[in-house]
């Protein structure tokens, strides 16, 4: 067991974390506010407004701090409830920062001797700094490492032979300690490989469902949901996609006041939904058909806005109404329109042709023939596609988590409308990751796939 280290041979500043406001209650008590956490510190006193702003102001020794007159117990409760930051290092200066996120929960068992960095854990580097960070999802604090070679420690066993022969090696345990007790570093063979509650997780989907979800991150400044962060600072993209300069295909308008009329009523076409992946080849989905299906689900629409105004709008539903997806129909078979991959133009109610029959098409179709256990190879495969930066530039920490709902939301609308029209219809769970953007041309983290939706017509044994 490595022994809970004495600091006596360490340095350490104390220091607000980012973000703390103080603010004074109507009955004289002392609150300490971060994003959604608040904290109540008993009543108002000079010397606390004083070690406060001390604190804010940067790292101020920890010896210096607890000397003071009635400090002890206040910074004893500043650190229980995660409101410190503690730069650890030597007499030459500072080694890593320990940096609550939320409120510190005590280590369940003393630090083992064999470590190993959490599956979850993830090393950056921090926006606008030089910094390293380590953090994880399911850490209470993140570490800020001013010398990355500290991470070594977890392999070797000395500080030598980390390369920190300038290290004690007090100081290298307690590195590891302080790993441990906020859940960076993990025992090995511990309940990351063995429960199934962590198993089930890769790190990049845990980080993902953490840091789409409004939380204690925000205490360390960075903002959340609709922050319209890169007003000023970068250009907001145009609603409507750059036109694709191929040859385009007007398509037949349907007309909506008989569909109004003749369509089955609701409740029959949610309850008849299926999922169905055969196409008939023998009577293959129509040019009107088409037309039609991409008019009911995805044409741009001016609908009333608030206040009376008129707003752009799509018949599905888009978060702050930003719609950043784009339909890319691949058509292997269609009665009236040649096969090759399209861009749907959902102002013009037009397909613009992107590129004939070739290896990238034959490549889209084949990932989603795969997708559905090779039983369909589909007439058509609509491509959904996200220009992430439509909500990028508004959304902050979940703009992603927004395109896979509106991904969701577009399927059921496509499902609905195929349904209703008595077509073929199949929304599919993954598909082909690069080829569309080697098709379009387009820059992978401008656009790029994100759903994938078959359609066809319906054979009569289905
Ligand atoms: C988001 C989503 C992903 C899906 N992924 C696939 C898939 O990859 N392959 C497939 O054959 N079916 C896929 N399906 C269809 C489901 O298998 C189908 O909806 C489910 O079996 C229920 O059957 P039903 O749609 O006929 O009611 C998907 C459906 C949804 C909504």
């Amino acid at each position: 067991m490595i022994e809970s280290v004495a600091t006596t041979a360490l340095t350490e500043h104390l220091a607000l974390v980012p973000g703390v406001y103080t603010v004074v209650d109507q009955d004289d008590q002392l609150r300490l506010l971060a994003g959604s956490r608040a904290a109540t510190f008993g009543a108002v006193q000079t010397w606390k407004r004083d070690l406060l702003h001390q604190l804010a102001a940067g790292p101020c020794p920890a010896r210096d701090l607890a000397a003071r007159d009635h400090a002890a117990g206040f910074l004893t409760a500043l650190h229980a409830g995660g409101w410190l930051e503690t730069e650890v290092g030597r007499a030459q200066g500072p080694l890593y920062t320990l940096q609550p996120t939320r409120r510190p929960v005590p280590a369940s068992s003393p630090t083992p001797d064999e470590l190993i960095l959490s599956r979850f854990a993830i090393v950056h580097r921090e926006r606008d700094s030089r910094h390293l960070v380590v953090e994880s999802p399911l850490a209470w604090a993140r570490i800020r490492l001013h010398d990355p070679a500290l991470l070594g420690l977890l392999t070797a066993k000395t500080p030598a032979a980390a390369g920190l022969a300038q290290v004690p090696q007090r100081l290298a345990d307690r590195f590891l300690h302080d790993l441990y007790r906020c859940g960076l570093a993990v025992p090995v063979g511990g309940a990351e490989e063995e429960a199934f509650h962590l198993r089930q997780w890769s790190a990049h989907e845990l980080w993902f469902h953490q840091r789409s979800r409004i939380g204690h991150r925000d205490r360390l400044g960075s903002g959340y949901g609709r922050t319209r962060w890169a007003e000023g600072l970068f250009e907001p993209l145009p609603a409507r996609h750059d036109p694709y300069p191929g040859p385009v295909v007007a398509l037949p308008t349907p007309d909506l006041e008989r569909l109004r009329r003749t369509d089955p009523p609701l409740a029959a076409v949610v309850e008849d939904r299926r999922s169905v992946r055969t196409h008939d080849d023998d009577t293959p989905i129509t040019l009107e058909q088409l037309g039609e299906f991409l008019y009911r689900c995805a044409r741009m629409r001016a609908d009333s806005g608030p206040e009376g105004g008129r707003q752009l709008g799509r018949p599905y539903p888009s978060g702050g109404s930003v719609y950043e997806l784009e339909l890319y129909p691949v058509v292997r078979l269609a009665s009236g329109l040649p096969a090759g991959v399209y861009h749907y133009d959902g102002h013009d109610h037009a397909l613009r042709s992107v590129q004939g029959p070739g290896p990238g098409m034959a490549r889209l179709i084949a990932a989603a023939r795969r997708g559905t256990f090779e039983q369909s190879t589909p007439q058509v495969l609509i491509v959904v596609a996200a220009r992430f930066g439509r909500l990028a530039w508004t959304y902050e920490q979940m703009p992603y988590s927004l395109v896979l709902k509106h991904v969701g939301v577009l399927y059921q609308t496509m499902y609905l409308a195929a349904t209703a029209m008595g077509l073929a219809a199949c929304g599919l769970g993954g598909g082909d990751r690069e080829t569309l953007n080697e098709v379009t041309g387009v820059g992978y983290t401008d656009e790029s796939a994100v759903g994938e939706f078959l359609l066809g017509s319906r054979p009569a044994t289905q």
